[in-house]
């Protein structure tokens, strides 16, 4: 018993520190104190995000390019008591991040301050803890100075929270360091470094034992080295093993190893520290792109900001997976954390779902774009930021480009000589921590007077929009390697279709209202593919000249799906994004079937119809077909309206066709076989609510949740796609509603409502399980609709 217990005792313990925190929104003087009395505050669990509680206003400081929501200061209270046997150990707390400018305390005594919001970070708590005793933490959140961002930001502690405790003598915080120098089907070397820390006065002989466990468990590696750590300090502890035959990390199999790191103080466990690794080879090449595992790739990809719509900036993983399940389905293989590093659980998912992730350090440098914004914190913690993010996701395998900026406002000024210093500083902070990966910046001025490109600083030159000079790159960079950061821009609503489909309007933002179109009054746009900001493009024009560069190796599409903020072109009453291929209630619009017949596995042949089939008589209507198969038949009531045949792999076929109600059918054939087909009807008036939730079972564990789809349908049960009725939702068990939304850009009611409009046929109502087993019923019901009722399973979790 006695060894087991010691045993025990010396492993590293992390415990969520999410749950049970007091709340208050607005400043408090002395909160920090232990003894402030916080019980009238309001008691909730992290990850919390204060904004997306608040009710739009075109007041609220940050404008609409934030959200149109609220910031402000917030505080954050947690006691708990520390056992009186940990006296002997380390304790710290981990913040995944806190938006901004947090500063935490323990019983009153400040630990530090971080102001960007996207960082994480840590504190030791040790020597100011009273162990066997009650202990608070306070967080103060600062929110206040607007604006200080070019999008939604959330305000809290919007990431999660852990406790950890460890020996004196363990493994530092993102302590190991894995690479793969040598890569191959017959065997891979695994070059691993672990920083072990001591924290006691005294030398420490120690022994690192390393494993290397494959997916089910069985060791593969392993070896193990002696070293000693002077007192207070670090050593770096390299080994290098073999795995022979190993599975390599691909996007179809993104296979993980996972290295355990034991320590032994002497004879004595002191700490045992988990990596997870892919093994991947990769290489990117002037003339020919990506290749991955000896393979070239297209590097398929699109940018997503970090909020997740109804949720606001909460992490969820569950709501992050979804997020990333959508883009799979597009076709999509990569993803841009445009414009920040991004929550750690994100990082998990994309290495064991199989994604290229580029991770992004900063939207600026030194100069501002926003008064408030991470410029003001520039000098005194841009060095700390950029090496932290680095640090931190260096061992992820689906992480392989550095971004160390966007379009960053040094990149225009070619009179001025900080640009170049800068990338070179920035470039060179990567590197030292980790000369794997490219490190890139996405750059919008594509004038090859453009001073960050001539900085000698970036392995891979990135561009951002301006597709008419991708051409001349080659010419203009000879040997540089290139990739398109960020690409279209394109703007449209799903599931509105009043525009003409053949001519092209293109955009102005608010403060360039004199130079062209303005946006149509209504605040909704086209979701035909016939709409962009003026710097951006077409989703067709952008991604066809994509797809026909081979020295091209990557793209990012501007948006992956829509975000709060930056409803450009509109003002307000817009306050969300209209770039994405998907909208914020996370359904796609009609170009995300562009990219799915362009991206997506040939083997899943496919055809989109579009618009829907609820006309007036007499209408003329531009009806489109996106599809992987050579050619489309289009039938209207049965009758034959002409074969489209694809004389251009990324392209719509086009039918103009005189309105008659009844049902529109395309078959899709290739070799002659029809290998996909759509139906689109004519509904008649609304009748009943469907609900379909994307799962029907979830987790009991607080945080799962099922994200259910609402539609109304008329007697027949065809979809009424032009309904906006209003639903109002009931749930039952241990469940409750978290987020309604519709997607629509304009809509003030807030997404912590239970009741929502639907539009254009449809919206989201989330619902997230709590801790009791059992069955969740959600109810929805609308004026003169039949109501309906859905089951969802609460299982226990697994231990
Ligand atoms: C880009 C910028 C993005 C977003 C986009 C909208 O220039 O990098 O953050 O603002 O424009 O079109």
């Amino acid at each position: 018993m006695f060894p087991v217990l010691l045993l025990l005792l010396a492993q590293r313990q992390t415990q969520s520190f999410d749950r049970d925190w007091r709340f208050h929104l607005g400043d408090v003087p002395g909160a920090e104190q232990a003894a402030f009395a916080d019980a009238k505050w309001r008691k909730l669990d992290v990850p919390h995000d204060w904004s997306i509680e608040g009710a739009f206003s075109e007041q609220n400081p940050a404008g609409v390019a934030g959200g149109a929501l609220p910031g402000g200061v917030g505080w954050y209270r947690k006691a708990f008591s520390t056992p009186a046997g940990d006296s002997g150990k380390l304790v710290f707390i981990e913040f995944d991040g806190v938006y901004r400018n947090s500063e935490v305390w323990i019983n009153g005594r400040s630990l530090g301050k971080r102001p960007y919001g996207y960082s994480s970070f840590r504190y030791e708590l040790t020597s100011l803890l009273r162990f066997g005793a009650r202990n608070v933490v306070a967080v103060r959140v600062d929110n206040s100075q607007q604006p200080n961002s070019r999008w939604y930001s959330g305000s809290g502690i919007y990431r999660h929270v852990r406790l950890v405790t460890t020996d004196p003598v363990h493994v530092d915080q993102w302590g190991t360091y894995v690479t793969t120098p040598v890569v191959t089907a017959e065997s891979s070397q695994v070059s691993i470094r672990t920083i072990v820390r001591n924290e006691r006065h005294a030398e420490q002989a120690i022994e690192v034992r390393t494993t290397v466990y494959d997916s089910s468990g069985k060791d593969v590696a392993g070896s193990f080295v002696r070293a000693r750590v002077p007192a207070d300090s670090v050593v770096e502890v390299p080994q290098d093993l073999t795995i022979t035959r190993p599975a390599l990390w691909s996007l179809d199999r993104p296979y993980l190893y996972r290295v355990v790191s034991r320590v032994l103080c002497g004879e004595r466990p002191c700490d045992e520290y988990t990596t997870h690794v892919g093994l991947r080879s990769f290489v990117f090449r002037a003339d020919s792109g990506f290749y991955l595992n000896g393979q070239p790739v297209k590097i398929r990809g699109v940018c997503l900001h970090h909020d997740l719509g109804a949720l606001g900036a909460a992490v969820n993983t569950r709501a992050i997976e979804r997020q990333l399940e959508i883009m799979h389905a597009m076709g999509a293989n990569a993803i841009r954390t445009s414009h920040n590093p991004p929550a750690p659980e994100l990082l998990d998912l994309t290495d064991r779902m199989g994604f290229i992730v580029m991770d992004e350090a900063f939207d600026m440098w030194k100069k501002e774009k926003n008064p408030y914004d991470y410029h003001l914190d520039w000098d005194a913690w841009h060095v700390r930021d950029l090496s932290d993010m680095v640090r931190r996701d260096r061992n992820h395998p689906s992480v392989f480009i550095w971004s160390i900026g966007n379009e960053v406002m040094e990149q225009w000024n070619n009179g001025d000589s900080t640009a170049a210093p800068l990338a070179r500083e920035l470039a060179g902070i990567v590197r030292a921590l980790d000369p794997t990966r490219p490190v890139t910046q996405a750059a919008n001025n594509g004038s090859p007077d453009n001073p960050v490109f001539h900085a000698g600083a970036l392995d891979l030159l990135g561009h951002n929009y301006h597709h008419e000079v991708w051409k001349d790159f080659p010419a203009q960079y000879p040997g540089a390697k290139f990739i398109i950061t960020e690409a279209m821009s394109a703007l449209n609503s799903r599931g509105v279709y009043w525009q003409p489909s053949d001519s092209v309007a293109v955009y102005y933002t608010p403060y360039e209202k004199n130079h062209g179109p303005q946006p149509p009054k209504n605040g909704r746009l086209s979701s035909y593919d016939n709409s962009r900001a003026f710097w951006g493009s077409l989703h067709e024009e952008s991604l066809r000249l994509f797809e026909r560069y081979p020295f091209l190796s990557g793209i990012f599409i501007w948006q992956g799906i829509d975000y709060l903020g930056e409803p450009t072109p509109y003002e307000w009453p817009a306050r969300s994004s209209y770039f994405g291929t998907v909208d914020l209630a996370g359904f796609p619009k009609d170009p995300f079937y562009l990219y799915q017949s362009v991206w997506a596995s040939p083997k899943r042949p496919m055809v989109h119809l579009l618009p829907h089939w609820n006309w007036a008589r007499g209408d003329t209507i531009d009806v489109w077909a996106y599809t992987n198969a050579e050619q489309v038949e289009l039938y209207l009531n049965g009758a034959l309206l002409g074969v489209r045949r694809k004389t251009e792999p990324v392209s719509h076929l086009m039918w103009r066709v005189a309105y008659k109600a009844g049902t529109l059918r395309a078959v899709a054939r290739t070799g002659g076989i029809a290998v996909a087909t759509a139906v689109v009807r004519t509904a008649g008036a609304p009748a009943q609510i469907a609900l379909a939730p994307d799962r029907a079972r979830l987790r009991a564990d607080g945080e799962d949740l099922a994200f259910v789809t609402v539609t109304v349908r008329d007697g027949r049960g065809i979809a009424v796609p032009t309904a906006e009725p209003l639903i109002r939702f009931r749930v039952s068990g241990d469940a409750r509603i978290v987020g309604v939304d519709n997607g629509d850009e304009i809509s003030h009611t807030s997404f912590q409502a239970h009741q929502v409009r639907l539009f254009n046929g449809k919206a989201v109502v989330i619902v997230r399980a709590g801790r009791k087993a059992g069955t969740a019923t959600v109810t929805a019901e609308g004026r003169g609709l039949a109501p309906a009722t859905v089951r969802i399973a609460l299982r226990s979790p697994s231990p």
